[in-house]
């Protein structure tokens, strides 16, 4: 069947139908063209482009220049999938303003046709605004990467009642603020149920179980990119990371060996 665009209507008819919403972080054309015709339903340029693509040990550092440069490199290998950019750190939690402009500046310069910010009800009024102007807004609750020093490190968000229920209130203000959907990220299998259970809009869980209305994993990860470290969430559904190595090794060899270029790989 002819694909066609993913939209924010398609993606309400698939939740609406219960049918699972599937989002992969993408950072560069190659990448995002490959999981565009895999069928990915929408590519997250998350700013974890901080930890994969810059070699950072947090998302803080990253600017909102570097999100813009890296979504516009998506949008060019894209031609369904829907594209959500990270507003990055401090992007957006000091005025209105800076918010608003922050996100126009994603979608006016790099083609992002939503927009996803970490936080809950600090961000209401800020994600009501950007509603009303034109801009799709998902939220991020649980564990937030760039509160990476205010919650100690990066661990399991949500564990006991007071700290659940937060966060379900949280997704609950946002809902009404108009998100259409929230990212849960580290939150136990049975909040995660329970807050899919109560919003009208999709939760797009990664390590946050089964009963999300949708998955997301960071691209290099699920294809075994990254081995040098794998969070209990994730699967592996590639082992690239060797036959990357493997690869270049070959080449590496057949040069030193005076065997590349040969006459196939030569004009004559
Ligand atoms: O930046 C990112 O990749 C994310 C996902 C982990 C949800 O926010």
């Amino acid at each position: 069947m002819e694909r066609t665009k993913v939209t924010l209507r398609t993606l309400g008819e698939r939740y609406k139908s219960a049918t699972p919403i599937t989002m992969v972080t993408a950072y560069d054309a190659t990448c995002a063209r490959l999981f565009d015709e895999a069928g990915a339903d929408t590519l997250l340029v998350g700013d974890s482009l901080g930890n994969v693509i810059q070699g950072q040990s947090t998302t803080i550092p990253v600017t909102l220049d570097e999100m813009i440069y890296h979504t516009r490199c998506v949008a060019r290998g894209t031609k369904h999938a829907h594209i959500v950019a990270d507003l990055p750190f401090l992007s957006y939690g000091t005025s209105l303003e800076t918010g608003l402009v922050s996100a126009g500046r994603l979608m006016k310069e790099g083609h992002a046709e939503s927009v996803k910010l970490e936080g809950g009800r600090q961000y209401a009024e800020l994600v009501h605004k950007m509603t009303q102007m034109g801009i799709p807004v998902i939220g991020h609750l649980g564990l937030t990467p760039q509160s990476y020093h205010t919650m100690s490190g990066y661990r399991v968000q949500g564990r006991d009642e007071e700290a659940a229920a937060t966060i379900l209130e949280d997704a609950l203000i946002l809902q009404e603020a108009g998100a259409w959907g929230i990212v849960l990220e580290m939150v136990p299998v049975a909040l995660a149920k329970t807050i899919t259970e109560k919003l009208s809009i999709p939760t797009i869980g990664i390590g946050a179980g089964p009963s999300t209305s949708g998955q997301v994993l960071v691209g290099y990860d699920l294809l075994g990119i990254t081995d040098t470290f794998k969070p209990k969430f994730v699967k592996r559904y590639k082992s690239l990371a060797e036959e990357i190595r493997e690869g270049v090794r070959a080449y590496c060899d057949e040069v030193v060996r005076g065997e590349y270029p040969d006459d196939e790989h030569s004009f004559s």
